[in-house]
Parts: structure tokens; C-alpha cells; sequence
């Protein structure tokens, strides 16, 4: 009896995909940084966990398929209030998190063989969510050298073929920190209008731009509605990972209407997580505030140690709350399993993400890691001391 070669095409996650190791490392002792996955050590809000805990309800039972409506309000209410974007509630449709709003607008959008543009390195998920709905990646490159600027955007026009359906991009970006700017922006825009194509994008970092930096969110730009496809979720503004509730918006009346199929056929997202996530939205506004003031500090943090470190070369990302870093090795991947599999210091050691699986190009990324700079800065100091003398000891052998 055989399996699928479907399944057998996907990959495993960079991400997650060492985890074998770090759990044996874990087993003998060793304290492991995780510096391979997006799960910050911030504290979700106490509105959320309060609500969790005094659940009203006797019965965790099947929610609207589209999600609640109260929730859905909430979304409207902080679009309106704090993104400045006048959306309705029949543009909302609650996912389970993000990553099933970016499947489900694929979905909606492709047929299978249709093509996808999307600019890398790029969110990993990505491409197994693109097999999962049958459809082509097209890769426009970004480049450490160029500290991940965006290539000229006429290199994505060159991209689009009869088979394009969608570009989908990622501001603040994960793994590069790139945000796009308004005139970016507009110009994709634009470009989707004279192709009659969709834009996608992923703005579940929104709230975490550094340096005084602003964030566009695509909704802003009413005159393109019909074409754009906004993608949010709880996890990483609220640190709700866990939640997996996310939010998919569009004032196209028809990619809603369709997609709701897909919604009804999984039945519905969380009951328990939505009621939470709904309080969430009612935390004080410093909340956020504190939260990113907190990141930014990580990131100056980490750069400056990344920079110490001999060999080691890093962007500095605008937002979100991730690099990419090109370590002093061929092939990071053999780097990142010799650290949780042959390797501590003083009985503590780091996880990384190989940066290989965030390319859809053969043999780009892969001296590179992705680094997640979730943990406060004592966590992140000794994860770097370890990552040094990782480096060390592996050069030597
Ligand atoms: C860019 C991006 N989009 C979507 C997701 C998935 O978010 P969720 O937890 O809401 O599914 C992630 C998670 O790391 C992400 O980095």
C-alpha cells in the first residue's frame, strides 16, 4: 500500500523539523533557545486568559462557519478605530489563524496550474499551503546584500504570465523585517489593476514597525477593493499563537461569498479562542505599544549581537520579528543539527531555522538561518554567546 506522491512533495517545515533533535537535547539536560519559531514569551493579554477561564457557556459548541459576529464587529471596530480602514462586517471572515486565510485565498483565487508571485525569502507555510491548493510560487529575489530592499518592482511585472492570478506579499515581513511603503504599494497595485490580478497580503505583523516607521495597510487603497485580499490573526499582535484564530478580508463580495464554502465545510474556528480573542481586542491600548517597544529593543539587541559575532552577517529588519543571518558555514542546516545534537555550552545550546526552506530559488539561503527574536534579551544574549561558540567549535572540527 502506497501513500500519495502529493504528500510525498511536501516539505517539512524548516521551522519545526529539528525538533527531534532539540527534544533529545532537551531529554539530556540541555536548555535549548528557540530562536527557530515565531512564539513570543510575551504575556497574551489578561482580558483574553480572563476570559478563558470564566467561559460562560456549558457546551464548547459549533460557532457560525463565517465566525462570531461579535468578533467579527471587534475586527471592524479596530480596523475602523486603529487602521484607520473603513471595511464592513460582511468583508470579515474568521480562520483558523492565518495560515488558513492564506490557504483559503489561494483556494478562492487559483485554479490548479496557476501561478502565485511572491517575493523571497518568504514565509515557509507559503509554499506548502501553495501545494496544498495546487498552484506555482513565482520567485522575485531579495537579496541580504541589499538588506532585503525589494528588487526593482518591474522584476515582479516580468513575472506575470497568462497562468498569474495573485501576488502575495507579506508586510512586515517574515523572515526579512522589509515593510512596504505606500508608493510600493500603490505601484503593485496598479500593476494588479493592468493585469487584472488579485493582491494578497499578509499583514499579521502589522503592528510591529521599528524606527518610527508607519504602516499602509492595502485596505487603505478603496479605489483597488475588488482585487485585494487582507490577511490578519490574533497570533502574533495578541501573542495568542495557540489560538489559531486569524481574520480574512475583502470588500469582494464574490471571493467571500465563495470562500464561505470552504469556512462551512471545516465547520468553524475555535468557539473557545474566538470568545477570547474577542476580549482581547478590549486590552488597553498600551498593551500594543508596550509589546512593540519591546521587540524593537530585541531587535537593536540582536543585531549589534549578531554583529560581534566573526563571520556572521545580518540585515537590520524594519519590522516584525525576524532576520535572516548568513552564518560562516556551507550548509546551516548540517549547522543548526550539530548545535542541538553535538554541541552545548555550559549545558545550554540554541535552536535556528535553516533560511534554505524560506526560497523558492534552488541554492539560495543556504548558508543562511532564520533567526526569531521572541525571547527578552538575557534569553537572547546567552543564545548568541552559544551561537558563538557553536560556530567555533564547528569551523574547528
Ligand atoms: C507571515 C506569517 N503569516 C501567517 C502566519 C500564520 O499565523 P497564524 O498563527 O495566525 O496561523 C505566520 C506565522 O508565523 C507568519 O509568520
Amino acid at each position: 500500500m502506497e501513500i500519495s506522491n502529493r504528500i510525498r512533495g511536501f516539505q517539512a517545515s524548516p521551522i519545526r523539523r529539528l525538533s527531534p533533535y532539540a527534544r533529545e537535547a532537551k531529554q539530556k539536560g540541555i536548555k535549548v533557545y528557540h530562536l527557530n519559531i515565531g512564539q513570543p514569551d510575551i504575556k497574551s493579554p489578561k482580558e483574553a486568559l480572563d476570559a478563558i477561564h470564566n467561559y460562560p457557556n456549558d457546551i464548547i459548541a459549533y460557532g457560525e462557519s463565517d465566525g462570531d459576529l461579535a468578533l467579527r464587529n471587534a475586527v471592524v471596530k479596530y480596523y475602523n478605530e486603529s487602521v484607520g480602514v473603513d471595511i464592513s462586517v460582511n468583508d470579515v471572515l474568521i480562520t483558523t489563524g492565518g495560515s488558513e486565510a492564506i490557504l483559503f485565498s489561494l483556494m478562492a483565487l487559483c485554479d490548479p496550474g496557476d501561478e502565485v508571485i511572491v517575493p523571497e525569502p518568504y514565509y515557509t507555510n507559503v509554499h506548502s499551503f501553495a501545494r496544498m491548493a495546487n498552484v506555482s510560487i513565482v520567485s522575485v529575489t531579495s537579496l541580504l546584500e541589499d538588506n532585503f530592499a525589494l528588487p526593482p518592482l518591474s522584476m515582479i511585472e516580468e513575472r506575470i504570465t497568462s497562468k498569474t492570478r495573485a501576488i502575495l506579499l507579506n508586510s512586515p515581513n517574515n523572515p526579512t523585517g522589509h515593510i512596504y511603503s505606500p508608493k510600493e504599494l500603490e505601484t503593485i497595485l496598479r500593476m494588479c489593476q493592468e493585469h487584472d490580478i488579485f493582491l494578497i497580503v499578509d499583514e499579521v505583523y502589522r503592528e510591529f514597525c521599528y524606527d518610527g516607521l508607519n504602516f499602509t495597510s492595502v485596505l487603505k487603497y478603496k479605489d483597488y477593493s475588488d482585487r485585494v485580499i487582507c490577511i490578519d490573526s490574533v497570533s502574533k499582535r495578541f501573542s495568542m499563537c495557540g489560538a489559531r484564530v486569524g481574520v480574512l478580508i475583502s470588500r469582494n463580495r464574490n471571493v467571500i461569498r465563495e470562500t464561505l464554502k470552504l469556512s462551512q465545510a471545516r465547520l468553524c474556528s475555535p468557539t473557545v479562542e474566538q470568545y477570547a480573542s474577542l476580549a482581547a481586542f478590549g486590552a488597553p491600548a498600551d498593551y500594543i505599544e508596550n509589546v512593540k517597544r519591546e521587540y524593537e529593543k530585541r531587535r537593536d539587541f540582536i543585531v549589534k549581537a549578531l554583529a560581534r559575532i566573526p563571520g556572521v552577517k545580518c540585515a537590520r529588519p524594519n519590522g516584525a520579528f525576524y532576520l535572516i543571518a548568513q552564518l560562516p558555514v556551507e550548509d546551516a542546516e548540517k549547522f543548526a543539527i550539530f548545535m542541538l545534537k553535538d554541541f552545548n555550552y555550559k549545558g545550554e545550546t540554541v535552536m535556528l531555522a535553516p533560511a534554505e526552506g524560506f526560497y523558492e530559488s534552488k541554492d539560495l539561503g543556504r548558508d543562511q538561518v532564520r533567526i526569531a527574536y521572541v525571547l527578552n534579551t538575557d534569553d537572547l544574549e546567552k543564545a548568541c554567546i552559544c551561537l558563538a561558540e557553536g560556530l567555533k567549535a564547528y569551523n574547528q572540527n
